[in-house]
């Protein structure tokens, strides 16, 4: 591992749905480099193949790689870990975090047994889940629905943009009409997109529902995996990164040119991002 105190985390996601992996990765290593990746050039991911994302995913991280030397790279994104996680890691030396749906933690805190799972079209079709129930919640009931515009939801929602508040509404109905989803009790947000939602699914959902995802898991693996290195971060100002000078703060890289992205800067702000570069 590159132990360079400079050395960043690379967080990696399609579009703003890593944040909410970062933030968390933030609160335990608050004195963390990092550089926030997201392909907004290839979103939504959840609408592609296997082999488009497997392409996309392990060309990016190869140039970012190369360019950046990070000391880990977190895919801070259920449907690009869950197709190219392996294959990424066969590749790349440095040590890689992917993020896969929470079933296991969720299995064990459903009372009823019926588990709902939320992601993208591509992640609830993959052979990974299929394993990850067979191994955990074989003895459950896990009813998957994909919900493409809960990503859209959320792009929107953290550039201050409106969007259509039926999509939640929406999403809880398919899942509760499936054979036994009355009964869900427990609901893993298997897209990284989701928790930045979670207040709004929770209404939808009622009172009663749990919601869990993966990123407490992934801040705890990043901290055990660098656990006694040193970190430099670009400034670590008391106030926080408004208070700091124009070095300060971490940067989220582009893969293509958004005006709309402006609109994205006070939600970056929040999780120590001051800078925005076009990869
Ligand atoms: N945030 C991504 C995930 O965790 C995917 C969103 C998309 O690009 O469709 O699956």
């Amino acid at each position: 591992m590159n132990s360079d105190p400079a050395a960043p985390l690379l967080l990696f996601d399609s579009g703003v749905g890593g944040l909410s992996v970062l933030g968390k990765v933030r609160a335990a290593l608050p004195q963390a480099p990092v550089i926030y990746v997201s392909d907004n050039a290839g979103l939504p991911y959840g609408n592609k193949t296997e082999a488009q994302i497997a392409a996309r995913v392990s060309g990016l991280l190869g140039r970012l790689t190369e360019r950046y030397r990070p000391r880990l790279v977190c895919i801070a994104c259920n449907t690009a870990s869950t197709i190219a996680l392996a294959s990424v890691r066969e590749v790349l030396e440095v040590p890689i975090v992917g993020t896969v749906p929470a079933i296991k933690p969720a299995a064990a805190m459903t009372r009823t047994g019926v588990i709902g799972l939320l992601g993208t079209e591509a992640t609830i079709r993959q052979g990974y889940v299929d394993r990850l129930e067979a191994e955990f919640a074989a003895d459950k009931r896990l009813l998957r629905h994909a919900a493409p515009e809960l990503v859209a939801a959320a792009e929107a929602k953290l550039r201050g943009q409106s969007f259509n508040p039926a999509v939640f509404a929406r999403a809880a109905a398919a899942l509760r009409a499936m054979p036994d989803g009355e009964r869900i009790d427990t609901v893993v947000l298997a897209c990284t997109h989701f928790p930045l939602l979670e207040r709004e699914l929770a209404a939808a959902f009622g009172p009663g529902t749990c919601f869990i995802d993966g990123s407490d898991g992934i801040a705890r693996r990043i901290a055990s995996l660098t656990e006694g290195q040193s970190w430099a971060r670009p400034a670590n100002p008391p106030g926080g990164p408004d208070a700091a000078g124009p070095d300060a703060g971490d940067t989220a890289l582009f893969t293509r040119h958004d005006p709309a992205d402006e609109f994205l800067m006070s939600a970056l702000r929040h999780y120590g991002i001051t800078k925005r570069l076009v990869f």
